[in-house]
Parts: C-alpha cells; sequence; structure tokens
C-alpha cells in the first residue's frame, strides 16, 4: 500500500548547500532512487541525481542514505519505518558537483596509477594457460561495478583528505590484489602497492567489506593479501637479498 514518505535531501553545489524536506507519495516495492525521480518529477525538477541501471549494476547511483553509503536503486523503502524519515546526502568523501552528484575523478586519478596486466609471451602453440582455481579467484575482484562505495566510507580519505594523494583505496587494492595473484602477469606489483597505492596506511577496519554491494570480500580476500606479499618482500632477509642479485 503507497503512503506519504518524508525525505530530507541535500540541495546545493561546491559553495555550500542545506538539507531540504519534501514529502513524496510512495507505492509498495518502490525504492529510494523512485522516490528520488518521482521528487524530481514532481516537485524539485532541477535536482541532479545520477544514475542509469536501475538495477544494481552500473554503480553511477551511489549516495548516503541516512548516513551509509548504499546503492540508491538497491535501497528498498521497506527497509524503513513509514513514519521515518529518508536523508539522502552526497557521497561524502567526493566533491560535491551539485545535489547528490559528486565528482568521482580522483577515482579515475588512481585507475591510472595501477601498471597494466603485463603477461608472459604465449605459449608455442599459441595459448594460454592457467590453473582453474587462479582464474577463480580473480573473478571475485572483476564482479567489482565501480560505485565507490567502499571509497566513499573508507576512513583513511573521509576523514582525511590529505590522505588522497598517497592512498589508492581499496576499490583498486583489489585490482593489485588481481594482478599480483595472476599467474600469467610478469610484473611485480608489491612496491607499487607500498608506495604509490598506500597499502600500508589501511588499518583493516572492514568498513570497506561491509558497504561492498557486491558483496567482495575486499579485506580478506585482497587487501590482507597484497598486505601480506608486500611484508614478505620487506622484511624476509632472502627474498631482499635476492632482489638485490637480480638487479645487479
Ligand atoms: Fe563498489 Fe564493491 Fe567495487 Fe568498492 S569493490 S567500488 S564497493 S563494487
Ligand atoms: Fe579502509 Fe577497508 Fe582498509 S575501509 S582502512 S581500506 S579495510
Ligand atoms: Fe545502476 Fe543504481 S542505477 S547501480
Amino acid at each position: 500500500m503507497g503512503y506519504d514518505l518524508k525525505m530530507r535531501v541535500w540541495r546545493g553545489d561546491e559553495s555550500g548547500g542545506d538539507l531540504a524536506d519534501y514529502v513524496v507519495p510512495v507505492e509498495e516495492g518502490e525504492v529510494v532512487l523512485d522516490a528520488l525521480h518521482r521528487l524530481q518529477a514532481t516537485q524539485a525538477g532541477d535536482l541532479a541525481v545520477r544514475w542509469n541501471c536501475k538495477a544494481g549494476k552500473c554503480g553511477s547511483c551511489s549516495a548516503e542514505i541516512n548516513g551509509k553509503p548504499r546503492l540508491t536503486c538497491m535501497t528498498r523503502l521497506s527497509i524503513f519505518d513509514p513514519d521515518e524519515t529518508v536523508t539522502v546526502t552526497p557521497l561524502r568523501t567526493f566533491p560535491v558537483i551539485r545535489d547528490l552528484v559528486t565528482d568521482v575523478s580522483y577515482n579515475y586519478e588512481k585507475a591510472k596509477q595501477v601498471p597494466a596486466f603485463a603477461p608472459e609471451p604465449r605459449r608455442p602453440d599459441g595459448t594460454y594457460r592457467m590453473q582453474q582455481e587462479d582464474v577463480e579467484r580473480g573473478q571475485e575482484f572483476r564482479k567489482c561495478i565501480e560505485c565507490y562505495l567502499c571509497q566513499t566510507v573508507c576512513h583513511v580519505v573521509r576523514d582525511h583528505d590529505d590522505n588522497k594523494r598517497a592512498f589508492s583505496g581499496p576499490r583498486f587494492f583489489l585490482r593489485y590484489a588481481e594482478l599480483e595473484m595472476h599467474p600469467l602477469d610478469t610484473n611485480d606489483h608489491r612496491e607499487a602497492a607500498r608506495d604509490e597505492a598506500g597499502v600500508g596506511l589501511c588499518n583493516i577496519t572492514k568498513c570497506c567489506t561491509e558497504v561492498c554491494p557486491e558483496g567482495i570480500k575486499i579485506t580478506d580476500n585482497a587487501i590482507i593479501p597484497v598486505k601480506e606479499r608486500v611484508v614478505d618482500r620487506r622484511y624476509d632477509p632472502l627474498v631482499w637479498l635476492g632482489s638485490k642479485i637480480f638487479r645487479r
């Protein structure tokens, strides 16, 4: 059965803004993005909202709902009490462009820093071969829809904007892990993960894993293995000696 949803939506731009109150009629089975679209269609025609697929697959509609980073298209209104006010604000970690739309170019800059996949030469029969378990390990990382919810929730940059220069964030630790675990990749990514991506700044709070809409175990399956490999290289005397000898 439909009801009148109390909404509070952040309105403004890079020069500042505030929360605005609305009452939006909603129907059973709808999601927060439906309510935002109805608000836009009936009361706030200039409301800026980014979205694309409405199916949890494009990663565009990320926002903070009652303070928690979520996909607006995958957040059912039924999880809230009908009397509750639903507050929608832009992703806090990125600069606001307008209303709920933020400038996520920090993430594109960090993506550019990740070295490209560099496979070893093909075998004489023209093929590449890898074990099935290596194929499956990488599949989890490739489920990422680049919604950047993990990036916005991570306190390393959420509370410390000045860390952005030195920290790539959980989404990109996934990429380092995928390359580092890929049996055909010829690069050693451990120094880059430590020095350019700043994996050492992560103190394993796991907030990134909690908000990931794809259920990727970012901390356990990507960040901790990358951290372990970085530490092995740095503190294992044999690894250190080997790297010195082979550099000559
Ligand atoms: Fe979004 Fe998960 Fe990818 Fe982070 S890892 S960008 S939370 S899908
Ligand atoms: Fe941040 Fe995730 Fe590490 S939230 S601190 S990257 S475990
Ligand atoms: Fe595509 Fe929400 S609109 S993930």
